[in-house]
């Protein structure tokens, strides 16, 4: 579905944000701004913000935030086209949809054909396995596997039998060949034409959060090779973003998401109650994943077989979940395999046993990590102090570093003088923040987010600026768009900039500019940074001065210096910059 800009902002401007989020969660006034409990993770005293000027959320806990259609959307969990269309019908607009750009236009009917094809598959593998005769096999496969009724039902277990009619009852609904291979159902081959992906293996429907089916995971009878399929990447489908369980596992209203390996060790844990468990889709663990994980919890368990290439698997998934700010540990399980194992030899009790005794994932690396070292010889002594070193000068908070230097020096019997000091070298040669490849990547927009002294005056100059336009003219005297950092907040920035310059900042405007739920919350955390211009105590044609002094201050030190004479000439270099710095002192903007 495409909508045109302007029907957009019509909608947008018609749906006030307190009303609709009051729709939603109960809010109460505090100044200018409305509270709540936050809806997208769990809270006890309220951290999430509605702000009626701005029309635009956002939750200080959490780190969520939006305009009017994010909240629907992420609400909801309907795409960003949904949440226009209902809040148009909730104000009368009516969303034309004959001028659709020809190419979104069939990508979005692609999408909604191939949900509607994979709900009527499911459905079908869902109702043979019922079948007393055509079923069988995979009936007695589940039961011997000691899966119970219900909980074939509430993940929609299904089979696919060895002959599945599966390709002709969706051709007599309308469904064509290309649809079905686009849908990864089935394939097509020159000599047997159409064949079908599924074939006497049990289903697994792989859903979204609004239990969509995106695609599926078929378990062979037995031991035939391989072991599971699973649906190729589509247009629907794409596995680094999606998890299984993860539509049930959001109720589960847990501190904690359980992260493993398998289909059915998730289905396993939930039958014995354990309805926090999601399991990654036959690949490794992604950031997206984390990131998606992060939005609900902020702790995670994580089950990995204990062979070589569990524990290599884990060792990959925990600094990605560092990264995106969760705390985890590591469940072991020996000498069972998986979950499934553990829970069918042991029971609930015991399982939870092992999730009591998760181990720190900081000790679990370290623990791995001394194996490799021979601690009886001086060298190898040494080189572990350094491992474990490397460890600590990684860690940006320094309250963490603190309570680490302590715990591991005990634990590792290192003296914590000669371990802080190590750090603080490893820090002071930038080395120890090296991280691998799979992180780097995921990690730019987070670089980005990084709160040092700048960004941080950038953000609390943008929020400043949609307070208060009237500081507008004089901001914009001294800054221009082009002093803010690179990327997200200056592109945000120049928009805002050119919103003011012709009359009316329209932040609620800027955040549809970006579809990714991530980049919204960045982008409406630059318009509300905790300080408000009406902050009593504060003098206000101070602080922003400051403001425009820090960012100024920062251009004017990299176009005076330039990296030329820092090379050649540091300290001359330094000079320069202070010089500039002490004019600068000098501004004071009145406003
Ligand atoms: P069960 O034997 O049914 O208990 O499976 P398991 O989950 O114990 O198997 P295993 O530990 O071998 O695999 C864990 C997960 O890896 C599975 O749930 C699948 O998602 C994935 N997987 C396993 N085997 C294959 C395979 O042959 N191909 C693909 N694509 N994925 C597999
Ligand atoms: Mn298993």
């Amino acid at each position: 579905m495409y909508i045109r800009e302007e029907i957009i902002d019509e909608i947008r401007e018609k749906n006030d944000i307190v009303d609709v989020v009051s729709g939603y969660i109960k809010l109460t006034r505090h100044g200018a701004n409305y509270f709540g409990l936050c809806p997208f993770h769990t809270e006890k005293s309220p951290s999430f913000s509605v702000s009626q000027s701005k029309q635009m959320f956002k939750c200080f806990g959490c780190g969520k935030g939006g305009n009017v259609f994010s909240f629907v959307s992420e609400y909801e969990n309907i795409t960003f086209p949904e949440a226009v269309k209902l809040l148009g019908e909730k104000v009368g607009v009516t969303i034309a949809t004959e001028d659709q750009g020809e190419d979104k236009k069939k990508e979005y009917s692609l999408r909604a054909r191939l949900i509607a094809l994979n709900k009527e598959a499911a459905t079908y593998y869902y109702k043979v396995l019922r079948d007393e005769n055509v079923g069988k096999t995979g009936m007695d496969y589940f039961i011997k596997r000691g899966l119970s009724k219900e909980i074939m039902q509430k993940f929609g277990l299904g089979y696919a039998p060895v002959k599945s009619g599966l390709i002709k009852k969706l051709r007599d609904q309308g469904y064509t060949d290309e649809e079905m291979i686009a849908s990864g159902i089935a394939v097509h081959n020159e000599k047997y034409g159409m064949s079908e992906k599924f074939w006497n293996r049990v289903i697994f429907p792989i859903m979204d959060a609004r239990n969509r089916v995106l695609g599926f995971g078929g378990r062979v009878m037995g031991d035939g090779k391989p072991k599971y399929l699973n649906s190729p990447e589509t247009v629907i489908f794409e596995k680094r973003k999606n998890l299984y369980g993860l539509n049930i596992a959001r109720n589960a209203h847990k501190d904690h998401l359980i992260i493993c390996e398998g289909y059915m060790d998730v289905i396993a844990m939930h039958q014995a109650g354990f309805d926090q468990a999601v399991a990654s889709l036959g690949t490794a663990l992604t950031i997206e994943h984390v990131r998606l994980i992060s939005r609900m919890v902020k702790k995670v368990l994580l089950i990995y077989d204990s062979d070589n290439a569990g524990v290599t698997a884990a060792l990959r998934a925990i600094p990605l979940c560092r990264q995106a700010g969760l705390a985890c540990k590591v469940v072991d399980l020996s000498p069972c395999k998986d979950p499934d194992e553990f829970i069918g030899a042991h029971g609930a009790e015991e399982f939870q046993k092992r999730l009591d005794n998760a181990k720190n994932s900081v000790y679990f690396e370290l623990d791995i990590k001394m194996r490799q070292f021979d601690l009886k010889d001086p060298d190898g002594e040494s080189a572990f102090s350094k491992e474990v070193a490397m460890v600590i000068a990684r860690m940006e908070d320094e309250l963490e570093r603190e309570s680490y230097v302590k715990a591991l020096s005990q634990r590792y019997n290192i003296p914590p003088q000669s371990l802080k000091r190590e750090a603080m070298k490893l820090v002071a040669k930038n080395e120890g923040i090296e991280l691998p490849e799979e992180m780097r990547t995921g990690m730019s927009s987070r670089r980005q987010e990084k709160e040092d002294a700048l960004l941080t005056a950038q953000r609390y100059l943008l929020t400043a600026l949609v307070d208060d336009p009237r500081i507008f003219p004089k901001v914009s005297d001294h800054v221009s768009p082009n002093d803010f950092e690179e990327g997200i907040v200056r592109d945000v920035a120049g928009v805002l900039f050119g919103q003011l310059k012709n009359g009316q900042a329209n932040p609620a405007a800027i955040v549809d500019m970006y579809y990714e739920s991530y980049d919204r919350d960045t982008v409406s955390r630059l318009f509300s940074s905790k300080y408000s211009g009406t902050m009593e105590g504060v003098d206000y044609e101070n602080f922003i001065s400051d403001l425009i002094v820090k960012i100024v201050g920062n251009r004017a030190a990299s176009e005076n210096t330039g990296d030329e004479t820092e090379e050649s000439d540091p300290i001359a270099g330094a000079r320069l910059k202070a010089d500039k710095r002490k004019d600068l002192k000098n501004l004071h903007i009145k406003l």
